[in-house]
């Protein structure tokens, strides 16, 4: 066994000094330490996206992200993306546009989705399918997604 070590993170605007072990990933620690169980583990190796967090802005696989890693960063999980009772604009386009089947994926669509606007990589369908390969869809709800990304990203609204 490892020592534990610690480390402080900001999630969701919340402040959390934690005691983990030094190859813990952060979806572990944000599914079992915080119980933020909206992140989904899929292939737990980087190949589907379910995992996908927001670290200091930037996406990110969070099952090949150590939670170490993440010390003193700001992280945001799909809990955090509504503001109260507000959802945040891509959960209504998704919801909307029908962008889920059984939602396993869809988290960390939607927080794929965000980035993708954000980076300025969603000015075309085949642009958004690119950037949003990493994010894989069992149930093939692809079209819907790329129409809920596409709507967003049209009506300016701020992400
Ligand atoms: Fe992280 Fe699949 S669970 S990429
Ligand atoms: Fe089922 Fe995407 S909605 S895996």
């Amino acid at each position: 066994a490892f020592e534990k070590m610690p480390v402080k993170m900001e999630v969701n605007g919340v402040t959390h000094s934690l005691s983990v072990e030094p190859r813990a990933t952060l979806l572990d620690i944000l599914r079992e330490q915080l119980d933020l169980t909206g992140t989904k583990k899929g292939c737990d190796h980087g190949q589907c996206g379910a995992c996908t967090v927001h670290v200091d802005g930037q996406r990110v696989n969070s099952c090949l992200t150590l939670g170490v890693m993440a010390s003193g960063k700001k992280i945001t999980t799909i809990e955090g993306l509504a503001k109260g009772d507000e959802l945040h604009p891509m959960q209504e386009a998704f919801l909307k546009h029908d962008g889920f089947q059984c939602g396993y994926c869809t988290p960390g669509q939607i927080m794929s989705a965000v980035a993708c606007i954000r980076e300025g990589h969603a000015n075309s369908e085949t642009e958004i399918r690119e950037y949003m390969s990493g994010n894989i869809c069992r149930c093939g709800a692809y079209p819907n997604i790329v129409n809920a990304i596409q709507e967003v990203k049209e009506g300016g609204q701020a992400v």
